[in-house]
C-alpha cells in the first residue's frame, strides 16, 4: 500500500511516499530554519505562511521523486496534532483538499506516534511491543508501545522538553537556533566532567523528567562568569550539560525498562540524533541485555516519511479522517 504523507506541525514542510509503512520511496523536507533563526526561535505566523507557500511544491516533488502520480497512491496521511495550530492547519487543509479531489482515503496521524514510527523505517524487523524514549523539541516521554496504535505513557517532562532545554542552553552559550546540534558538535571537544549539574529530585512518578533546573543552572553559570569577567569554555559547558541530560534520559528509561521487563528499547524525536544520548542509550540497553533501536539520523527530526509509516498502521487499525477533520494543537498520545 502506497501512502502519500504530509507533515507541517512546526517549521518543516514535508511530504513523502511510503510503502507498507516501511519502505520510503521519497522524502522531501523544506526547512524554514534559516528564517526563524533570525528571531531565535520559531515564529508561528511566519511558519504558517511559509507552509502555505511551500506545500504544493513539496507534495509535487515527493510524488515526482517517487515517479508516481495521484492515481498510483492508495491513501493520504497527514499530521493533525499536536503542534502549532496555524502550521498544522496548512497540512490538514491541503490533505483534505487532495482527499476530496482524488477520492483517496484520509488518515489523520499523531505527530509523536509518527516520531516513534521512524524506527519502523530504519528497523524493518522492529515490531511492538517495545519501550520508547521520545525526546523532541516539544515532548519528553517514556512510552510503552503496546501495539502499532496502542500507547501507554509511563513518564513525561513536568516542565521543559529535552530539546527545548538543549536549545535554551545553546542560546545562552551563543549558538544559533535550533541549538541542539551545535551543543552536540561542541561537546565533542569538551570535557564531560568540567562542570557538575545536579540531577533533579522529583516526588511522585519516578519516570517523570524535569529539565528546567538544568537549564537555569547553565544560564546562571554563563551569566556569573560574564559578570566576573571570566571566560568559559563553551565546549566544556556543552559536554557537561549534554552528559547530564543524556544520563537522566538513560537512567529514567532504564528504570522503566526494568520495571516493565521490555527487552526492546527505541528512541525517537529530534534529540534522538544527539550522539551523547545515542551512546548513553546503547550502554543502558547493553546493561539490561536489551536491543536498542535508533532511527537513522535523517528520520530523527521532523519529516513526512515517519507520518507515512505510522499512517499505514493507523489505516490498518481503521482510523480515517473526513472533511470535518481539524488540526489540534495539544493532544496526548
Ligand atoms: O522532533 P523535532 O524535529 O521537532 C519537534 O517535534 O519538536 O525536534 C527538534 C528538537 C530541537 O530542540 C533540536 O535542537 C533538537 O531536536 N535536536 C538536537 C539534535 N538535533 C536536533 N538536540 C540535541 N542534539 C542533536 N544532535
Ligand atoms: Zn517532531
Amino acid at each position: 500500500m502506497k501512502i502519500l504523507a504530509i507533515e507541517s506541525s512546526c517549521d518543516e514542510t514535508a511530504a513523502a511516499v511510503v510503502v507498507d509503512g516501511r519502505k520510503v520511496e521519497s522524502n522531501i523536507v523544506a526547512s524554514q530554519i534559516e528564517e526563524h533563526k533570525l528571531y531565535g526561535g520559531v515564529v508561528p505566523e511566519i511558519a504558517s505562511r511559509r507552509h502555505v507557500e511551500s506545500i504544493a511544491g513539496v507534495v509535487g516533488e515527493a510524488l515526482s521523486a517517487a515517479s508516481l502520480g495521484y492515481g498510483d497512491v492508495d491513501a493520504i496521511a497527514v499530521t493533525y496534532a499536536p503542534g502549532l495550530i496555524g502550521a498544522l492547519l496548512v497540512g490538514v487543509s491541503y490533505a483534505k483538499g487532495l482527499s476530496l479531489s482524488t477520492g483517496l482515503p484520509l488518515i489523520p496521524v499523531h505527530h509523536i506516534a509518527g516520531h516513534i514510527a521512524a524506527n519502523y523505517i530504519t528497523h524493518p524487523d522492529l515490531e511492538p511491543p517495545f519501550l520508547c524514549l521520545v525526546v523532541s523539541g516539544g515532548h519528553s516521554l517514556i512510552v510503552e508501545v503496546k501495539d502499532y496504535t496502542v500507547f501507554n505513557v509511563l513518564g513525561r517532562s513536568r516542565d521543559d522538553a529535552a530539546g527545548e532545554c538543549f536549545d535554551k542552553a545553546a542560546r545562552v552559550l551563543g549558538f544559533p537556533y535550533p541549538g541542539g546540534k551545535h551543543i552536540d558538535e561542541a561537546a565533542k571537544s569538551g570535557s564531560k566532567t568540567a562542570y557538575k549539574f545536579t540531577h533533579p529530585k522529583l516526588s511522585g512518578c519516578e519516570y517523570d523528567f524535569s529539565f528546567s533546573g538544568i537549564k537555569t543552572a547553565v544560564v546562571n553559570l554563563v551569566h556569573n562568569a560574564e559578570q566576573r569577567g571570566e571566560k568559559l569554555s563553551r565546549e566544556d559547558v556543552a559536554a557537561s550539560f549534554q552528559k547530564t541530560v543524556a544520563d537522566i534520559l538513560g537512567e529514567k528509561t532504564a528504570l522503566a525498562a526494568k520495571a516493565t521487563g521490555y527487552k526492546k528499547i527505541a528512541v525517537a524525536g529530534g534529540v534522538s540524533a544527539n550522539s551523547g544520548v545515542r551512546e548513553k542509550m546503547k550502554r543502558v540497553a547493553d546493561s539490561l541485555g536489551a536491543t536498542l533501536y535508533l532511527p537513522d539520523l535523517r528520520y530523527c527530526g521532523d519529516n513526512a516519511a515517519m507520518i507515512g509509516a505510522q499512517g499505514y498502521y493507523d489505516f490498518l487499525s481503521g482510523k480515517r479522517g473526513d472533511m470535518s477533520l481539524n488540526a489540534v494543537a495539544t493532544m496526548g498520545l
